[in-house]
């Protein structure tokens, strides 16, 4: 048997085997990604490209396992050396079965949840011939101008790194070569949503502190985790695009932390380094991107050029080799060479099974955050409620449900508000209108929803961003819902009547004119394909909501950017804005249950084992996530006022108490990282926190 088809050798002796037997166009045909037919990206701009079978990848490809199987044909067994091509896809929160927004699902706090929502994704995707989603997408923003906050897993770089993991884990299980795994790519490698004022694509200027404090550890947690792929990123790092980033992608990631897998650029990243001013020379842009660090460009326009480059001396071939060398490290780590091709299956087998809708209503149910709870308006009994209204342009809207990045979930198939809400109020009068769009005041009106409604015992007011609304390239300088909403809310409230406000949205969006025109508020986020179910399993206290704020909520556009973990100031009881106040609407970590929780006995032992008891003191069955924060009041350079080091989860019946423990770490937890990335431990006093309670301690 030819060694590199040999399953039995070890994956670096198939690659040196395979590599040896390559001409040069066929090795850089390996570093090209192209794309076929219309993409499910309306940002990723310019038409299909050429497919040979020699290429290395094809990208965003929609055309069935079927086609699929045609073409690796061509690749497998049309070509010299039969090496299988690697298919990409945005499946970011789901494919077929929709899963909540990724900035959701880390307000769920429940990793398990995260690994499990991208299992299904890979078991769906997989099933139709996708090996390799880009995702997750691990940049730490703390703007939510910037549309791409709901891909992310919210502003804390040790809770990023959490879920980065588990959906790693997710993907790519135990064996990537699993016919149902794939692989996961980290992404924006680096600092993506360090852009200014939250506009997409635009320059970023990153300390090398807060490189190695704030964007980095998600990815390095990522890639300790096995992530086989990272995405460089858009943006310019401090003068150096990402993209030529040598530092980045080198040293860091290759040097020091060891990544053997393959980097592949963003769309189009490579030609736009002529609007980023660093060149308009294909060339010289291939020569530095590749140098840099990347091994496989999108869309290539740029690495076609690599042959000639080569032979013309201007390129060490040598480079060269360790970029197709990572490409198919990857290729064999998959197992594309002993599966190459998709059985084709019914979707009836593969997709939206009972089980995948069942794991979404819970990672719906988990994720919904309870931000208001007047005189404990929730739960509903619904035995006791004649009438109810439910109103708002979401109310029977199945994408809001889902948000953007929907790979191929079809709204068809997802239950609105509407569909469900008879399935919970099977006795009461159900009225429901849209009683405006989402943007302007639509065909029926304000005033025929308001007349609908005041016969109400019970106004449930369904409002939030249209589905596209966040996203790529859907930064906003203002993040209230749209004016003709909040007219609706200030209408319906004027009646009188008990409201609750269900919103739906890809980013934190501001309350505080929504705030006092309702009774309850319930932020769904963009749920997917349960949401609708979910929403009422926690409105009639089926379950108990435990979702907490993963990204901070600001009372004003002006309070951007806003997030827990900033750096302590010089004087800290002053130079707040004179005209607000100073706290954040809704904080980092913040969300109501329908019981109660107290802490007390936060404990540290000598071999820094941390406890701290927490009891159910309410009436119903809750989960609580037991936060654990870190303080350093002295160091030689500055720390955040508090920072995350831990978070655990307990289920507690009425009366119950747990204790959360967590072992702690010198230097993963008490030491700090300096601007070359180094971790470093100061002796000296340290503050622990969790609900409320303080413990200041020595370590030496
Ligand atoms: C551009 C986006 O920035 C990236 O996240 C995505 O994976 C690619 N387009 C491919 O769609």
């Amino acid at each position: 048997m030819i060694p590199y088809l040999n399953p039995a050798l070890a994956v670096e002796e198939r690659v040196k085997d395979l590599l040896a037997r390559m001409t040069l166009e066929e090795k850089c045909d390996q570093l090209l990604q192209t794309t076929i037919g219309p993409d499910v990206n309306p940002n990723n701009v310019g038409d299909g490209g050429e497919f040979r079978p020699t290429i290395g990848s094809i990208l965003s490809y929609f055309g069935g396992v079927h086609k699929r199987n045609e073409f690796q044909r061509h690749a497998v067994e049309e070509t010299r050396l039969g090496i299988p091509i690697i298919w990409g896809m945005d499946v970011i929160h789901g494919w077929r079965t929709g899963f909540p927004v990724p900035l959701a699902q880390a307000c769920t706090w429940n990793p398990e949840t995260v690994e499990a929502g991208c299992r299904i994704a890979a078991k769906e995707c997989s099933a139709e011939g996708i090996d390799w989603t880009f995702a997750p997408m691990v940049d730490i923003p703390n703007d939510p101008r910037w549309g791409r906050v709901m891909e992310s897993f919210g502003e804390d770089p040790y809770a990023s790194g959490v879920f980065a993991r588990a959906s790693v884990r997710g993907y790519q299980t135990a064996d990537p070569s699993a016919p149902d795994a794939i692989a996961a790519c980290l992404k924006h490698f680096a600092g993506y949503a360090a852009s200014e004022g939250g506009r997409d694509y635009s320059y970023s200027d990153i300390s090398a502190r807060k490189l190695h404090e704030i964007y980095l550890p998600s990815f390095h947690a990522g890639v300790d985790e096995g992530a086989l792929t990272l995405m460089s990123s858009f943006n310019d790092v401090t003068g150096t695009p990402a993209v030529v980033n040598r530092y980045l992608m080198t040293e860091i990631l290759r040097n020091r932390w060891g990544f053997s897998g393959f980097v592949v650029s963003d769309w189009d990243s490579f030609r736009q380094l002529k609007a980023q001013g660093f060149s308009a020379d294909p060339e010289k842009i291939a020569i530095r991107c590749l140098s840099a660090g990347n091994d496989m460009e999108m869309v290539s326009e740029c690495f076609k050029l690599l042959p000639g480059l080569v032979r013309s001396g201007r390129l060490d071939a040598a480079i060269v080799d360790e970029a197709v060398r990572r490409v198919l490290r990857v290729k064999f780590r998959l197992g594309l060479f002993e599966h190459p091709y998709t059985e084709e299956r019914p979707l009836e087998a593969t997709a939206l099974l009972p089980a995948f809708r069942e794991t979404a209503r819970k990672a719906a149910q988990q994720c919904a955050v309870l931000l208001k709870n007047e005189n404990d308006l929730l739960p509903l009994n619904p035995d006791s409620i004649g009438s109810i209204a439910l109103i708002g342009p979401v109310a029977a809207d199945a994408a809001a449900l889902v948000g953007n990045w929907r790979g191929n979930v079809d709204p068809a198939t997802v239950p609105t508000l509407a569909d469900v809400i008879g399935e919970y109020f099977p006795h009461s009068r159900i009225v429901t209108a849209p009683g405006c769009g989402f943007e302007s005041a639509g065909d029926d009106g304000i005033d025929s929803a308001v007349e609908a409604a005041h016969k109400a015992d019970i106004i449930l007011v369904a409002l939030g961003e249209e589905w596209n609304r966040s996203g790529e390239n859907c930064s906003r300088s203002d993040i209230a819902l749209p004016a003709v909403q909040r007219l609706l809310l200030r209408r319906l409230a004027a009646l009188g009547k008990p409201i609750v406000l269900l919103v739906t949205a890809g980013r934190p969006i501001l309350y505080p004119e929504l705030e006092p025109c309702a009774n309850a508020i319930l932020h769904l986020w963009q749920g997917g394909h349960e949401a609708a179910r979910a929403c009422f399993d926690l409105l009639t206290g089926a379950c108990n909501p435990s979702g907490r704020l993963a990204m901070t909520f600001p009372r004003s556009m002006g309070q951007i950017p806003i997030y827990y973990n900033e750096h302590r100031r010089a004087r800290p009881d002053q130079g707040y804005y004179h005209d607000l106040e100073e706290s954040p609407m809704y904080p980092f970590g913040y969300g109501l249950s329908y019981t109660r929780f107290t802490y007390s006995d936060l404990t540290l032992t000598n071999e820094l084992v941390a406890g701290v008891k927490v009891t159910n003191s309410g009436e119903r069955r809750g989960t609580e996530t037991v936060f654990l924060y870190l303080s350093d009041p002295e160091a030689e350079l500055t720390q955040p006022v508090r920072r995350l080091i831990a978070f655990r989860q307990l289920d507690l019946a009425p009366g119950e108490s747990g204790i959360a423990r967590f072992e702690l770490d010198k230097m993963r937890d008490l030491a700090y990282t300096d601007p070359n990335g180094e971790r470093i431990f100061e002796a000296g006093e340290f503050v622990l926190s969790a609900g409320g309670l303080t413990l200041h301690f020595d370590c030496r």
